[in-house]
Protein backbone atom coordinates (compact mmCIF):
# COMPACT_ATOMS: atom_id res chain seq x y z
CA UNK A 1 0.00 0.00 0.00
CA UNK A 2 1.36 3.64 -1.39
CA UNK A 3 0.28 6.62 0.50
CA UNK A 4 -0.39 9.45 -1.72
CA UNK A 5 -0.44 12.72 -0.05
CA UNK A 6 -1.68 15.23 -2.67
CA UNK A 7 -2.51 15.53 -6.16
CA UNK A 8 0.97 16.35 -7.44
CA UNK A 9 1.97 12.64 -5.62
CA UNK A 10 -0.54 10.68 -7.22
CA UNK A 11 1.02 11.77 -10.43
CA UNK A 12 4.23 11.58 -9.16
CA UNK A 13 2.83 7.72 -9.02
CA UNK A 14 1.90 7.23 -12.42
CA UNK A 15 4.82 8.77 -13.69
CA UNK A 16 6.69 6.00 -11.93
CA UNK A 17 4.36 3.45 -12.94
CA UNK A 18 5.36 4.80 -16.56
CA UNK A 19 9.04 3.68 -16.26
CA UNK A 20 9.02 0.25 -16.48
CA UNK A 21 5.75 -0.22 -18.75
CA UNK A 22 6.09 -1.64 -22.56
CA UNK A 23 4.20 -1.92 -25.19
CA UNK A 24 0.91 -4.47 -24.87
CA UNK A 25 0.89 -4.15 -21.18
CA UNK A 26 -2.28 -2.89 -19.35
CA UNK A 27 -3.05 -0.94 -16.69
CA UNK A 28 -6.36 -1.46 -14.57
CA UNK A 29 -7.77 1.42 -12.47
CA UNK A 30 -10.34 0.71 -9.83
CA UNK A 31 -11.47 2.55 -7.19
CA UNK A 32 -14.37 5.29 -5.70
CA UNK A 33 -15.22 8.41 -7.52
CA UNK A 34 -12.63 10.74 -7.24
CA UNK A 35 -9.86 8.62 -5.42
CA UNK A 36 -7.51 9.75 -8.08
CA UNK A 37 -7.36 7.42 -11.35
CA UNK A 38 -7.29 10.16 -13.99
CA UNK A 39 -4.67 11.99 -12.04
CA UNK A 40 -2.45 8.85 -12.32
CA UNK A 41 -3.63 8.35 -15.78
CA UNK A 42 -1.74 11.79 -16.26
CA UNK A 43 0.82 10.88 -14.49
CA UNK A 44 2.08 7.68 -16.82
CA UNK A 45 0.61 9.88 -19.77
CA UNK A 46 3.29 12.66 -18.99
CA UNK A 47 5.82 9.75 -17.80
CA UNK A 48 5.61 7.74 -21.43
CA UNK A 49 6.42 11.68 -22.51
CA UNK A 50 3.32 11.87 -24.93
CA UNK A 51 2.81 15.21 -26.28
CA UNK A 52 -0.25 14.92 -28.17
CA UNK A 53 -3.86 13.59 -27.51
CA UNK A 54 -5.12 12.51 -30.56
CA UNK A 55 -9.34 12.87 -31.28
CA UNK A 56 -11.40 10.11 -33.07
CA UNK A 57 -14.80 10.02 -33.65
CA UNK A 58 -15.20 7.98 -30.32
CA UNK A 59 -12.73 10.82 -28.25
CA UNK A 60 -15.39 10.61 -25.55
CA UNK A 61 -14.66 7.10 -24.43
CA UNK A 62 -11.70 6.55 -25.56
CA UNK A 63 -8.74 8.76 -25.20
CA UNK A 64 -5.57 8.45 -27.44
CA UNK A 65 -2.04 10.07 -26.32
CA UNK A 66 0.89 9.67 -28.83
CA UNK A 67 4.45 11.11 -29.56
CA UNK A 68 5.88 9.74 -26.16
CA UNK A 69 7.36 5.97 -25.60
CA UNK A 70 4.43 4.56 -26.51
CA UNK A 71 0.89 5.03 -27.49
CA UNK A 72 -1.02 5.10 -24.75
CA UNK A 73 -5.28 4.62 -24.94
CA UNK A 74 -7.06 5.56 -21.86
CA UNK A 75 -10.85 4.25 -21.33
CA UNK A 76 -13.36 4.99 -18.37
CA UNK A 77 -15.67 1.94 -18.36
CA UNK A 78 -17.77 3.98 -15.99
CA UNK A 79 -19.47 5.82 -18.81
CA UNK A 80 -19.98 2.72 -20.58
CA UNK A 81 -22.99 0.79 -20.90
CA UNK A 82 -21.99 -2.93 -21.28
CA UNK A 83 -19.30 -4.80 -22.52
CA UNK A 84 -20.98 -4.86 -25.72
CA UNK A 85 -20.46 -1.09 -26.17
CA UNK A 86 -16.59 -1.34 -24.97
CA UNK A 87 -16.43 -4.31 -27.68
CA UNK A 88 -18.11 -1.97 -30.77
CA UNK A 89 -15.65 0.76 -29.88
CA UNK A 90 -12.95 -1.17 -31.10
CA UNK A 91 -11.30 -3.20 -27.99
CA UNK A 92 -9.87 -6.00 -29.26
CA UNK A 93 -7.96 -3.58 -32.15
CA UNK A 94 -6.62 -1.22 -28.97
CA UNK A 95 -5.67 -4.38 -27.29
CA UNK A 96 -3.55 -5.64 -30.48
CA UNK A 97 -1.84 -2.01 -30.75
CA UNK A 98 1.06 -2.80 -28.75
CA UNK A 99 0.34 0.45 -27.02
CA UNK A 100 -0.43 1.04 -23.40
CA UNK A 101 -4.01 0.61 -22.49
CA UNK A 102 -5.24 2.71 -19.20
CA UNK A 103 -8.84 1.28 -18.24
CA UNK A 104 -10.54 3.47 -15.31
CA UNK A 105 -13.45 1.32 -13.63
CA UNK A 106 -11.96 -1.69 -15.24
CA UNK A 107 -13.97 -3.61 -12.68
CA UNK A 108 -17.12 -2.96 -14.13
CA UNK A 109 -16.29 -5.19 -17.17
CA UNK A 110 -13.39 -7.09 -15.95
CA UNK A 111 -14.06 -10.00 -17.88
CA UNK A 112 -12.77 -7.93 -20.88
CA UNK A 113 -9.58 -7.38 -19.47
CA UNK A 114 -6.80 -9.50 -20.42
CA UNK A 115 -5.00 -12.25 -17.88
CA UNK A 116 -2.04 -9.95 -18.45
CA UNK A 117 -3.56 -6.73 -16.93
CA UNK A 118 -2.06 -5.35 -13.62
CA UNK A 119 -4.56 -4.25 -11.34
CA UNK A 120 -4.33 -1.25 -9.01
CA UNK A 121 -6.76 0.20 -6.47
CA UNK A 122 -6.86 3.95 -5.12
CA UNK A 123 -8.85 4.40 -2.34
CA UNK A 124 -9.85 8.14 -0.10
CA UNK A 125 -8.12 7.58 2.93
CA UNK A 126 -9.32 8.90 6.31
CA UNK A 127 -7.38 11.86 6.25
CA UNK A 128 -9.24 12.64 2.95
CA UNK A 129 -5.39 11.81 0.71
CA UNK A 130 -5.11 8.96 -1.32
CA UNK A 131 -4.14 5.34 -1.27
CA UNK A 132 -2.97 2.66 -4.48
CA UNK A 133 -2.28 -0.83 -3.45
CA UNK A 134 -1.47 -3.52 -6.22
CA UNK A 135 -4.33 -6.33 -6.57
CA UNK A 136 -3.25 -9.52 -7.27
N1 LIG B 1 -3.37 12.07 -3.19
C1 LIG B 1 -4.37 12.95 -3.23
N2 LIG B 1 -4.76 13.64 -2.14
C2 LIG B 1 -5.80 14.51 -2.20
N3 LIG B 1 -6.52 14.75 -3.31
C3 LIG B 1 -6.19 14.09 -4.43
C4 LIG B 1 -5.10 13.16 -4.46
N4 LIG B 1 -5.02 12.65 -5.71
C5 LIG B 1 -5.99 13.22 -6.43
N5 LIG B 1 -6.70 14.08 -5.68
C6 LIG B 1 -7.85 14.88 -6.09
O1 LIG B 1 -8.97 14.04 -6.17
C7 LIG B 1 -9.88 14.55 -7.13
C8 LIG B 1 -10.36 13.45 -8.02
O2 LIG B 1 -9.27 12.89 -8.72
P1 LIG B 1 -9.47 12.05 -10.05
O3 LIG B 1 -10.33 12.78 -11.00
O4 LIG B 1 -8.12 11.64 -10.50
O5 LIG B 1 -10.27 10.78 -9.48
P2 LIG B 1 -10.90 9.57 -10.31
O6 LIG B 1 -10.58 8.34 -9.51
O7 LIG B 1 -10.45 9.60 -11.70
O8 LIG B 1 -12.47 9.83 -10.21
P3 LIG B 1 -13.63 9.29 -11.17
O9 LIG B 1 -14.02 7.93 -10.63
O10 LIG B 1 -14.73 10.28 -11.00
O11 LIG B 1 -13.12 9.21 -12.57
C9 LIG B 1 -9.15 15.66 -7.86
O12 LIG B 1 -9.65 16.90 -7.40
C10 LIG B 1 -7.71 15.48 -7.46
O13 LIG B 1 -7.01 16.69 -7.42
MG1 LIG C 1 -11.50 9.61 -13.48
Amino acid sequence: MTLLANTEETIAWGRELAISLQAGDVIALVGNLGAGKTHATKGVVAGLGATAQVSSPTFTLVHEYIGGRLPIFHFDFYRLESAEEVIGIGWDDYLDASGIIIVEWADRFADLMPAHSQWYRFAVTDDGARSVEKML
